[in-house]
């Protein structure tokens, strides 16, 4: 049994009360109706709540119009609240700025004003491309104001992958900065949308000054933000959109090498965000500071940053930087100058602050904090008693929130004011969703301990609406495994004897590298895109400190000519090449250059194989191999790996 239920005094004021599941057992759609009056101001009521007649393909709030920026923004300076902080900007210099609605409601009417002037329109699409600034979170709030949909990719993926999601999703603008801040240091970012740009639909490229940095220019079609958005109108009308509208594409990877774009609509994703945020996250929006540290090239700084609790009229932390810089103590001196009442992080970086030591935190009047989050990945027992202790008090609970890009909002979690917390599980489905285990057969397992799928049973508001482009590809994904009527997470889960679910990692070929999704196969055709790599084979092996790293296993060609690199020095450039191609969260922890890898007789690569070899394990069963020897020459090879 759980020795971590909630206080009296912490059950007593929390949002998220128990009725609500009795509310969402008793009729699902009444449940989900409810919040979305309760949580979103509607410019026209709905309607039908849901149409699953197209199933796969669901509505919800069907017939209902709504303005996603008015709801995020403008609504909370009509009931008064113009002067709350939306955002406390803390730059990567440690230097801070805060954003009332009020200034946030004006800068994103300008911004609004701006892109139209650029020629984007209801419906366009717009690539953004930026640091943790705040005019990120402005352009994205313009797009939805607007009604075109925002397809933003992570600063941290290189101009190739830009490239490919610029041309998937068609955009017709790109949003960007000159530069961006790592570490005390101005690196560009410009450079690669100027790499990515030429070919594609993108005619225009809007560019704020982050860092001063020089940058190349073409009058025909950058335009810098200073000179768009700073004096365009401060009035801009938000029109209602229909509740399906699509809200924003964001890509994510798959079993493929090609990323998929998720879609995300209006009335249904924003209604989950503001509900989850609020029962979950426990947000009282006229007291707490709530901080949410992931980047938002992410879905979690999409749902978490933007959508749900600005709707929840919030004030929050936006940080530009990274935990080491200017120092490892950086998020608690933030923790405890802005007050901070509830951080929203992720496994990796609690394992990462476990490994720099306590001393730090200690360091910090932490006092604050009343709720802790958790997202990304299964959070170890060890870092989650070290985060609740060090960081939390000893009392904080800690959410621990089970979801995914596809999922657009939070789908299992404690709810903090109700649920005995049960360390490294995200326990049970929250109120409104409905998740089950099945067998290989598509049979529910009731019994603890047994291995299983994770499923959802029923559509909820927040689901994607399909894959960019690519109905089929949705349908094949998410809707085949078990049929028509069950989603399929991806995810591999079991039940202990409380009833909590664990969900044990991914049964496909998609890593968990810091929270980061990375396909397998992703990494792979960068590799081979190398002109001395024959072939490639990736798997995500454990790791300490990031949950899971990429280990490459390369066969080089036969090269007629002398290879150009050899050694260590290939596997660099190898790495180099992969941080190219995707971008440096994908470069493999090790690579490994072997003579054959392990084939079925059929040609499939054995990666459990490798993974054995990756995690220093036994190699597990041969005996489907073509050629049962190779797994004794691929260990034999790597006494002496080779990384860097
Ligand atoms: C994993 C991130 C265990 C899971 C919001 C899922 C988790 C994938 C948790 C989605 C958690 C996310 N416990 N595993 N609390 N949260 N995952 O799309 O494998 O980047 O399928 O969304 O992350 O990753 P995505």
């Amino acid at each position: 049994m759980s020795d971590y239920a909630p206080s009296t005094e912490f059950a007593d004021q929390a949002v998220g009360k128990a009725g609500l599941f009795d509310e969402a057992a008793a009729d699902h759609e009444a449940f989900w109706a409810a919040r979305a009056h309760e949580y979103v101001t509607w410019s026209k009521d709905f309607d039908t709540t849901l149409d699953w007649s197209d199933a796969p393909f669901a509505q919800w709030f069907v017939g209902g119009e709504l303005n996603v920026a008015y709801n995020c923004v403008d609504r909370h300076v009509d009931a008064g609240n113009g002067d709350r902080v939306a955002l406390h900007f803390v730059a990567a210099s440690g230097e801070g700025r805060s954003i009332s609605y009020a200034d946030l409601q004006r800068e994103v009417a300008k911004a609004a004003n701006a892109l139209e002037s650029l020629g984007v329109a209801k419906g366009d699409r717009v690539a953004v491309y930026m640091p943790m600034i705040p005019e990120a979170v402005v352009t994205m709030l313009a797009c939805a104001r607007i009604g075109a949909p925002h397809s933003v990719v992570f600063g941290g993926f290189s101009a190739e992958a830009l490239k490919a999601r610029i041309e998937d999703g068609e955009a017709k603008v790109v949003v960007t900065s000159d530069g961006q801040f790592r570490k005390g240091k101005a690196m560009p970012l410009k450079t690669a949308v100027d790499k990515a740009v030429p070919g594609t639909t993108a005619e225009k490229v809007l560019v704020v000054q982050r860092t001063g940095i020089d940058v190349d220019w073409d009058d025909s079609r950058d335009v810098w933000w200073h000179d768009a958005v700073d004096g365009a109108s401060e009035e801009h009308e938000a029109q209602p959109h229909g509740s399906e509208h699509p809200l924003f594409i964001l890509y994510t990877s798959g079993t493929t090498g090609k990323p998929k774009g998720i879609l995300h609509t209006t009335g249904g994703y924003l209604t989950q965000c503001a509900y989850t945020n609020s029962v979950v996250h426990d947000v009282h929006p006229e007291s707490d500071v709530y901080w949410c540290t992931a980047d938002i090239g992410w879905v979690t700084g999409h749902s978490y940053i933007v959508y749900g609790p600005l709707a929840n009229g919030a004030t929050q932390v936006l940080y530009e930087g990274t935990p080491d810089s200017p120092h490892q103590g950086i998020f608690w001196e933030i923790v405890e100058k802005y007050k901070v009442s509830i951080l929203y992080t992720a496994p990796t970086a609690v394992r990462t602050f476990m490994k720099w030591g306590r001393e730090i935190p200690d360091k910090y009047d932490l006092s604050s904090i009343r709720v802790l989050g958790s997202v990304g990945e299964p959070i170890n027992p060890e870092a989650w008693r070290w985060y609740r202790d060090v960081i939390g008090g000893g009392s904080a609970p800690i959410v621990d929130t089970w979801w995914q890009t596809e999922t657009g909002a939070i789908m299992n979690s404690p709810l903090p004011g109700v649920t005995a917390l049960e360390p490294g599980s995200s326990q049970r489905a929250i109120p409104g969703i409905h998740a089950e285990i099945l067998d290989d057969e598509g049979q529910p397992l009731t019994e603890p301990e047994q291995v299983g799928y994770l499923v959802l049973t029923k559509p909820w508001p927040s689901m994607l609406r399909g894959i960019w482009g690519d109905p089929e590809r949705y349908k094949e994904t998410y809707w085949s495994r078990f049929g028509p009527k069950y989603y399929f997470a991806g995810d591999g889960a079991k039940y202990d004897e409380d009833g909590n679910i664990w969900i044990l990692g991914r049964v496909d070929d998609v890593m968990n590298i810091s929270g980061h999704r990375l396909s397998t196969a992703e990494i792979e055709s960068a590799l081979v895109s190398h002109k001395q790599v024959a072939e490639a084979a990736v798997v995500g092996a454990s790791d300490e400190t990031t949950g899971q790293a990429a280990v490459a296993f390369v066969i080089l060609r036969e090269h007629g000519e002398s290879a150009d690199a050899q050694g260590d020095e290939l596997v660099t450039e190898l790495r180099n090449h992969v941080g190219q191609e995707i971008g440096p969260i994908a470069k493999p922890r090790s690579i490994m250059v072997v003579d054959e890898l392990p084939k079925t007789r059929s040609g499939k690569i054995m990666r459990r194989l490798l993974k054995d070899v990756a995690e220093n394990r036994e190699v597990g069963d041969v005996s489907t191999l073509a050629d049962s020897s190779v797994m004794s020459q691929i260990k034999d090879g790597i006494d002496k790996p080779s990384s860097d």
